[in-house]
């Protein structure tokens, strides 16, 4: 099989698509011959050597994928050799052939092309967990999402629309606010030169929002917490702005507000098999209604991993860039 593998810690140019050993599947997994893999900004920390995998998991990089089932391991039901299919994966993506636990593969939704499904599962996985399971955002809520023109703000800002919440964003550009509002947002925020919280209050009669979905972590903390609703739940998924931040408690107090921070990747194999089974019954009907739609900004062959790396961290893009292998 082929994959990228790392000389080292660093820039993109440290990736390179090579051959290795092929992986096999044990008990309980599936091996998948992989069609596409996507971006995740997770990726480009663990290329610089920020975030090893979790114990057990592939050195490769590459968190989702989409292909076709090449073989079965012992104990698994429910699919057969020759299944089209995307999958959430702990690593190893970025290769032509992946083992994965059964429970994180999941159908490829009606409607979407086998490449284009490799940009669903993180994003989907992150949003649905985060946003519904963890902070049971309901169709009366608000919810402000950051970075809304990201792979993770372009799915969440479609999927709480849907449901029916208001939804708030920020981004960072007047032509990715306008495609967030194209996708669904209310209410359009330009980080650079807005302030989030101000804008947040104006347009809630003071209120603030019931739900946060948050990508910088430190750097928004208190402003986070300043914009919540009685009752608010912010929730953090990323460290953009840092990992160090200083909370005023008795404005959380105050708020009955939560802080909740949690890590998709890391979770038991049985709680990821939890979110994907939801995922299924939840959240692919829409992606076959045409509701929600992965928004991809390129897609581009698996030997150019590295201008792939370079395009995320120069911001430029708008959604997921895709992989094909
Ligand atoms: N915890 C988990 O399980 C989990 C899972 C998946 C992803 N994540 C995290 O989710 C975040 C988004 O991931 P992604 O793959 O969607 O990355 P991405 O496509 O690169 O999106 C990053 C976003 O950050 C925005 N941004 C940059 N500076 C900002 C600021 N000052 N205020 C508000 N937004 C700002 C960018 O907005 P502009 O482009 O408009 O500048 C962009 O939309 C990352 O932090 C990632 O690590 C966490």
């Amino acid at each position: 099989m082929r994959a990228v593998i790392a000389a080292g810690a660093g820039g993109p140019e440290v990736l390179s698509v090579s051959d290795v050993p092929d992986v096999e599947p044990g008990p309980g997994e599936v091996a998948i011959t992989v069609a596409a893999t996507a971006v995740n900004r997770a990726d480009l920390l663990q290329r610089q050597g920020f975030y090893p995998p979790p114990p057990g998991a592939s050195d490769v990089i590459g968190l989702e994928c989409s292909g076709t089932i090449a073989a079965l391991g012992a104990e698994v039901d429910g699919w057969e050799v020759g299944d089209e299919v995307c999958a959430l994966l702990a690593g190893g993506g970025y290769a032509s052939r992946v083992v994965v636990p059964a429970g994180q593969v999941m159908p490829v939704p009606d409607g979407v092309d086998l490449v284009t499904a490799a940009a669903i599962p993180e994003v989907a996985a992150t949003v649905w967990s985060n946003v519904f399971m963890v902070a049971g955002l309901q169709p009366t809520e608000s919810l402000l999402v950051h970075g809304g023109a990201g792979g993770i703000g372009t799915f969440a800002i479609q999927l709480a629309s849907q449901l029916g919440a208001r939804v708030f964003t920020t981004g960072g550009t007047s032509d990715k606010l306008a495609a967030c509002a194209a996708l669904g947002a209310d209410v359009t925020i330009n980080y650079r030169d807005e302030d989030f919280v101000q804008v947040v209050r104006d347009r809630t009669d003071g209120a603030g929002v019931d739900v946060i979905l948050d990508n910088m972590g430190a750097k928004y903390l208190g402003r986070n917490v300043e914009a919540l609703a009685l009752q608010g739940r912010l929730v953090i998924i990323g460290m953009q702005g840092g990992t160090k931040g200083e909370l005023d408690i008795s404005a959380l107090l105050r708020k009955r507000g939560a802080v909740i921070a949690t890590s998709l990747r890391s979770r038991p194999v049985a709680e990821k098999a939890a979110i994907c089974a939801s995922l299924v019954e939840h959240v692919w009907p829409l992606v076959a209604e045409g509701l929600v739609r992965p928004v991809v900004h390129s897609t581009m062959p698996l030997e150019d991993v590295a201008a792939a790396h370079a395009l995320m961290e120069s911001g430029e893009h708008l959604g997921k860039i895709v992989l094909t292998v």
